[in-house]
């Protein structure tokens, strides 16, 4: 804490970093860096609405460069910082197709972490100025260091992260972030360009009225989730009133939005999509960490999202998620 009363990001990881027998550092280095990296695509999201007028979208810029995506654009500043932070071998990333391995150079040689990360999470709802984020990662490397990163680096069950978190582009910007010692959550204040502690020690309520899910699809989705839904539009099980529906579209604003006021949040199993939509290793994990470290839970629906052993890097899994007696009472009546 300084004088102003105001902890930052970075004081904060420091402090912490004292907490961690043998910690020399590099992860909270890791976490500097995307906090850094993650301030950049903020001052880009911010100007998503100006793009039209500044010119973007398939034109080129002063150098001559195509103006990219968001998503790309979101992408591309994350790999660059974890590639010179000295700390990371490699990544994936929902926008690659394969994993990157760093080159070993003198900066790298004794880098130990990789980092998986949704450079944008809710994409399709840049253009209409709706909550964005950034999930992402951090699992310790298993094999040697001093060379090149492989899948199995990569392909760790979620129960092997040593970090994980996501930065929200809503209405402030907010990196929240867990190192499996509880929760907490910066507030970005845009005057001095510093996360500052906001939300200390998050804990998710036990129970609220909140489910969050795309019932849209209700009649491509199997009986049981069918069932559930019924369940949670029907009152008379809930005394006086029935659950509130809120869904963004966004994961990570929903997921955050649960983790705050209590919720449950469900992308399940479809007919035509029998493992649902979203990523394991760039939503559902780090999600799902950062969930048990509040207090909630994270479901397939059959095992806890954190003990799937992942077999492919772009793996989906359906995902039941939030406080922890309403993905109980999810999972119980979605199996009947
Ligand atoms: P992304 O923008 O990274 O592709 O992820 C979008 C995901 C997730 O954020 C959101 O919950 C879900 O897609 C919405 O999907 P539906 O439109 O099928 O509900
Ligand atoms: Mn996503
Ligand atoms: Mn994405």
């Amino acid at each position: 804490m300084n004088t102003k009363g105001i902890t930052t990001l970075d004081e904060f990881i420091i402090d912490r970093q004292k907490d961690i027998p043998f910690a020399t550092g590099e992860l909270s280095g890791l976490l500097r860096d995307i906090g850094v990296a993650c301030k950049v695509v903020n001052r880009e999201v911010n100007k998503a609405g100006l793009v039209d007028i500044i010119g973007a979208n398939g034109s080129t810029n002063v150098q001559g460069e195509e103006v990219q995506k968001l998503d790309m654009f979101a992408n591309d500043i994350l790999k660059a910082s974890l590639m010179t932070s000295g700390e990371c071998c490699g990544i994936a990333s929902e926008e690659e197709e394969e994993l990157v391995s760093f080159e070993c150079n003198e900066r790298n040689k004794n880098a130990k972490y990789v980092v998986l990360f949704d450079p944008l999470d809710g994409s399709s709802n840049i253009d209409v100025n709706v909550s964005i984020g950034t999930i992402f990662s951090i699992y310790k490397r298993v094999s040697p260091m001093g060379k090149p990163c492989t899948i199995e680096d990569f392909l760790q069950p979620g129960v092997k992260q040593v970090a994980a978190g996501y930065v929200i582009y809503g209405s402030s910007t907010m990196m929240v972030y867990t190192t499996g010692k509880g929760v907490n959550g910066f507030t970005l204040d845009p005057s001095i360009g510093e996360f500052c502690l906001s939300h200390p020690d998050i804990i998710t309520p036990v129970k609220s009225d909140t489910y969050s899910i795309n019932q849209g699809y209700f009649y491509n989705f199997g009986k049981g989730v069918q069932n559930y839904l019924q369940y949670c539009q029907d009152s008379t099980d809930k005394k006086s009133k029935a659950y509130r529906l809120r869904y963004i579209g966004s994961m990570v604003a929903d997921v955050h939005r649960n983790l705050i006021k209590g919720g449950v949040f469900l992308y399940p199993a479809m007919k035509d999509a029998p493992l649902g939509k979203l990523r394991l290793m760039y939503e559902c994990n780090p999600l799902a960490f950062l969930a048990e470290q509040a207090g909630g839970e994270a479901s397939t629906g059959q095992q806890r999202i954190l003990e799937v052993n992942p077999t492919e890097l772009h793996q989906r899994v359906p995902i039941i998620i939030g406080s922890k007696s309403m993905v109980e009472e999810a999972v119980k009546i979605i199996e009947e």
